[in-house]
C-alpha cells in the first residue's frame, strides 16, 4: 500500500491508502520524490472545479513532479530501473488529428494528471507512459526536475510568441509561471525582459533571474511606463493588466494570453487591429521537456530559487495554503516520500 492526498470534495483532503499501482504495457512505476504545488491544486481544493473541470469522484491532487523509476511494464527496457526522471503529466492518445500534427497538447483524449477524472501525482508512487518520464541529469535537483512542468508552460508561450534575439517583452504577473516566462524570454534572446505585478517580493525575485526591468502597476500604470513591447506574455489573468499591457504592444506585435482569469474578458480590439497585433491563448505545451531539460541543466533557468517551502505529504494542507497566507511564497513543494 502507498499514501496518497485525495481530494474528496472543497476543503476536504486526505491522506488515504491506497495500492501501488502496476506499471502497465508501455508504463512506467514512478516513486515520486517532489511534486510542485500548482495554482489550479488550490483552485480544485477550495472550489472543487475549474471552468467544465469539476470533482465529481475522489482525486489525487498534483502535477508537477519528479522520482524514480522503480519498475517498468511490458515492452519498456529494465535497465530505466533507478532512473531520476521529471514527469511530464499529460498522456496524449497519440492517434488523433491534433496529435498526428504534432500539436498533442490539443489532443481531445487527453489524461492529465489531477484534472478530474484522472488522479494526479500526490502520493508516494504513480505510473506515466514510459516516453513522458523524461530522464534528468544527475546534477538536477528533485525540484528542479518537478518544475520542469511549469517551466515548459514558460517555454510553450515564448515558443507561440516566437521570441527571438532582440524581442521586447513584457510579462505581466510574477507568480512561478510569469517568473520562467521571464527567464525563458531571456534564454530566447530577448534584450528587453520587464515584468509586471502588485506583489514587490516577486518583482524582487523578478529582477534577481535576469529581468531587465520591473513594473509594480498598483503604483504606476502600465501605460505610463513608456514600454513600447514587441512581445506580450500575460501570465496574470488580471483582466485590467491583460488589457493594459495589449495597449502598450508595438506594431505588429504578439500576445500570448497564459493566465487564465475568467471565460470572457474585453481586449482594446480596435488597438488591436490598428496595429496588426496578434493575440492567441496557450493550452499547457507540446514537445517542451527537451528545451526545459536544457535550460535548467545549464543554469539558463533557475528553477530551484523559486521554492519557498517544502512539505511532506501529511502536510499538504499545509502546502495548498502557503501562498494565501505568505505573501513571500513563490513554489511550495511536497516531498511524498516523507
Ligand atoms: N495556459 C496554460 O496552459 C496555463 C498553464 C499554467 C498556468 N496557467 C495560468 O497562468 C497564470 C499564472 O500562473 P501562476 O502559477 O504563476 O499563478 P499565480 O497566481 O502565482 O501568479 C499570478 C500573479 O499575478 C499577479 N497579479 C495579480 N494582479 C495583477 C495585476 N493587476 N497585474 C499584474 N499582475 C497581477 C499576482 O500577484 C501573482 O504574482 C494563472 O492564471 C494560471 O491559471 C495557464
Ligand atoms: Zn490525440
Amino acid at each position: 500500500m502507498m499514501r496518497a492526498a485525495v481530494l474528496r470534495g472543497v476543503r476536504d483532503l486526505v491522506i488515504e491508502q491506497r495500492p501501488v499501482p502496476r506499471a502497465g504495457a508501455g508504463e512506467v512505476l514512478v516513486r515520486v520524490s517532489a511534486v510542485g504545488v500548482c495554482g489550479s491544486d488550490v483552485h480544485y481544493y477550495e472550489h472543487g472545479r475549474i471552468g467544465d473541470f469539476v470533482v465529481e469522484a475522489p482525486m489525487v491532487l498534483g502535477h508537477e513532479s519528479s522520482g524514480v523509476i522503480v519498475s517498468v511494464g511490458g515492452g519498456v527496457s529494465p535497465d530505466r530501473v533507478g532512473e531520476r526522471v521529471s514527469i511530464e503529466p499529460g498522456v496524449p492518445d497519440l492517434t488523433c488529428e491534433q496529435c498526428l500534427a504534432g500539436r498533442y497538447n490539443l489532443c481531445p483524449a487527453m489524461r492529465f494528471y489531477a484534472t478530474p477524472p484522472i488522479d494526479g501525482s500526490l502520493a508516494e508512487f504513480v505510473v506515466v507512459h514510459a516516453a513522458f518520464a523524461h530522464t534528468v541529469p544527475d546534477s538536477m535537483s528533485d525540484d528542479a526536475a518537478a518544475l520542469l512542468e511549469p517551466l515548459s508552460v514558460g517555454v510553450w508561450a515564448n515558443r507561440r510568441a516566437g521570441t527571438t534575439a532582440g524581442s521586447r517583452v513584457l510579462i505581466t504577473g510574477a507568480g512561478p509561471v510569469g517568473l520562467v516566462a521571464a527567464q525563458c524570454a531571456i534564454a530566447f534572446g530577448a534584450t528587453e525582459v520587464v515584468v509586471a505585478d502588485i506583489n514587490p517580493h516577486r518583482l524582487a525575485l523578478a529582477l534577481e533571474l535576469g529581468a531587465t526591468g520591473v513594473i509594480r502597476v498598483d503604483e504606476t500604470p502600465i501605460s505610463d511606463s513608456g514600454l513600447e513591447p514587441t512581445i506580450l506574455l500575460e501570465c496574470s489573468g488580471h483582466p485590467g493588466s491583460t488589457r493594459d499591457g495589449i495597449l502598450a504592444v508595438a506594431r505588429a506585435g504578439r500576445v500570448v494570453l497564459v493566465g487564465m482569469g475568467g471565460d470572457e474578458l474585453a481586449l482594446p480590439l480596435s488597438h488591436v487591429q490598428n496595429r496588426e497585433i496578434e493575440v492567441t491563448g496557450t493550452f499547457r505545451y507540446a514537445n517542451t521537456w527537451p528545451t526545459a531539460i536544457a535550460l535548467a541543466a545549464s543554469g539558463r533557468v533557475d528553477v530551484d530559487r523559486l521554492v519557498t517551502g517544502h512539505f511532506p505529504l501529511d502536510r499538504t494542507e499545509d502546502a495548498l495554503a502557503a501562498g494565501k497566507l505568505d505573501p513571500t511564497s513563490v513554489k511550495a513543494v511536497i516531498n511524498p516520500a516523507s
